[in-house]
């Protein structure tokens, strides 16, 4: 039984694969386990559960490691560009020179929205949060473009339309929302000048663009780009394994970045520290409320897989200095957060959970430094996921293991009992 683990339940011994990826994770093949056994394995959250193998993302919890195609993360925030990380996760190497201009080029050539789709943005109630309309703007993709050919040129257009049509229709909700004119891309401008131009300007007051905001966006996106099995890839992943088509299953993952317990947390870390501030509450007070209510977390910490700080949080902190630093005003939420991450770290609750700040903790500090409204902040994190959410759907569709997600249950309900009439129910 070698290169095979030994499960025995009763008089019974079967063996079972053992895999180990090219980093040293050792993983049990079940699949298997049922037909042999009778069994099934019980995992709530799939905690402990690899639901594939993937060559995307690199992630090591205990050490802090966040690698994508094997690039560290602290390189790529430091050198890369959004657009150049992009291509590296969707196509697994870094681009030439010629082949991101082509790239770059092709972005730019799908970044209009058909002019139609405006009358679904001017029919959405006023105050509908921008993540619900992203989500069904981007389902509604496909009644405006064509069904996914499979030649691969083709799939990279639409690749391409997605990454630029979602940050386009991201600032036009915006404006939109606002009762303000909506600004239409430009050719001559990178992705992230692109975005901040449509969001910021305005046919009375031109928007300047200052290219220290430019670097910190593609940091910020370069540091949301993927997370291998996070909550919103699983579900791209998941819906994508019914082969919909990839509007469909990028939609999902929208929906589920949603959730204040992955994406959403970004804006309610804010929202946390905007309390402290108006209500003039010291931040101890706000740990000790976490220790002392179950059911109350502090927003931007704790993490499923880091249980050390998260890499991402790192960068992201040093950002929040540089960017509030040029401010005219500093951010009082910034030393807010400090003293919240000082206290916390410190506490033995948050020791003992190994709860550690992550990516969502100074995000909401650096995008308030951009002047990026609250209620935009977790769409700024769906347009940073979308070349991973893109990557794992393809490498999904190209896995010849891959196969329908169809998990399992223990039903624990009411054994078999018969229909009984109304009539016969009693009062
Ligand atoms: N504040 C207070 N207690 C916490 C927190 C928190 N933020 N996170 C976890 N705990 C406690 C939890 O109550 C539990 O305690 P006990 O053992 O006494 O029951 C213990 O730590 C383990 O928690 P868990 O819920 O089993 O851990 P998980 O791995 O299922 O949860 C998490 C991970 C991210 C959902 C959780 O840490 C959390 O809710 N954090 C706050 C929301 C947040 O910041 N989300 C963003 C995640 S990073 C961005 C992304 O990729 O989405």
């Amino acid at each position: 039984m070698e290169n095979k683990a030994r499960l025995i339940i009763g008089e019974k011994e079967i063996g079972l694969p053992i895999i180990e990826g090219t980093e040293g994770d050792k993983a049990i093949d079940i699949r298997a386990l049922r037909s042999q056994t009778g069994y099934i394995t019980y995992d709530p959250g799939l905690a402990n559960t690899g639901v594939c193998k993937s060559s995307i993302t690199y992630m090591d919890g205990e050490k802090g490691i966040l690698r994508y195609r094997g690039i560290p993360i602290e390189e790529l925030a430091e050198n890369s560009t959004f657009v150049e990380t992009s291509y590296l996760l969707i196509n697994g190497r870094l681009p030439t020179q010629r082949e991101l201009n082509a790239f770059s080029v092709m972005l730019n050539d799908h970044s209009l929205v058909h002019e139609d789709m405006r009358h679904f943005f001017e029919n959405f109630p006023r105050r509908a949060h921008p993540m619900g309309i992203l989500s069904s703007m981007v389902n509604a993709l496909r009644f405006f473009y064509p069904e996914l050919p499979d030649e691969e040129d083709e799939i990279n257009i639409t690749f391409a339309r997605l990454l630029s049509k979602v940050r386009t229709m991201a600032a036009m909700s915006y404006k939109i929302s606002r009762g303000h004119k909506v600004v239409y891309p430009r050719h001559d401008l990178s992705y992230p000048a692109n975005f901040l131009n449509m969001m910021f300007d305005s046919p009375v007051k031109p928007y300047i663009i200052d290219q220290d905001n430019v670097k910190a966006l593609n940091v910020f996106w370069i540091l949301h780009a993927d997370h291998e099995q996070n909550c919103s890839t699983a579900a791209v992943r998941l819906v994508g394994s019914a082969r919909v088509n990839l509007y469909a299953a990028i939609s999902a993952g929208i929906c589920a970045l949603w959730g204040p317990l992955h994406g959403g947390a970004n804006q309610r870390v804010v929202e946390q520290l905007q309390e402290i501030y108006r209500q003039n509450l010291s931040p101890k007070s706000l740990v000790e409320k976490v220790k002392r209510e179950k059911n109350f977390r502090l927003m931007g910490f704790g993490h499923r897989v880091y249980k050390t700080l998260d890499p991402r949080a790192k960068i992201m902190k040093e950002m929040a200095h540089k960017l509030v630093s040029k401010l005219p005003e500093r951010d009082p939420l910034l030393d807010i957060a400090m003293e919240l991450e000082d206290i916390a770290i410190n506490d033995p609750y948050f020791r003992e959970r190994k709860l550690y700040p992550n990516v969502d903790f100074y995000s909401g500090i650096v995008l308030r430094a951009l002047g990026i409204p609250l209620n935009m902040f977790t769409v700024m994190f769906a347009i940073g996921r979308l070349p991973g959410w893109i990557s794992q759907w393809k490498e999904d569709r190209d896995d010849p293991e891959s196969r329908l997600y169809r998990p399992r249950q223990i039903y624990v309900g009411e054994n078999l009992r018969h229909y009984v009439p109304i009539r016969e129910r009693g009062s």
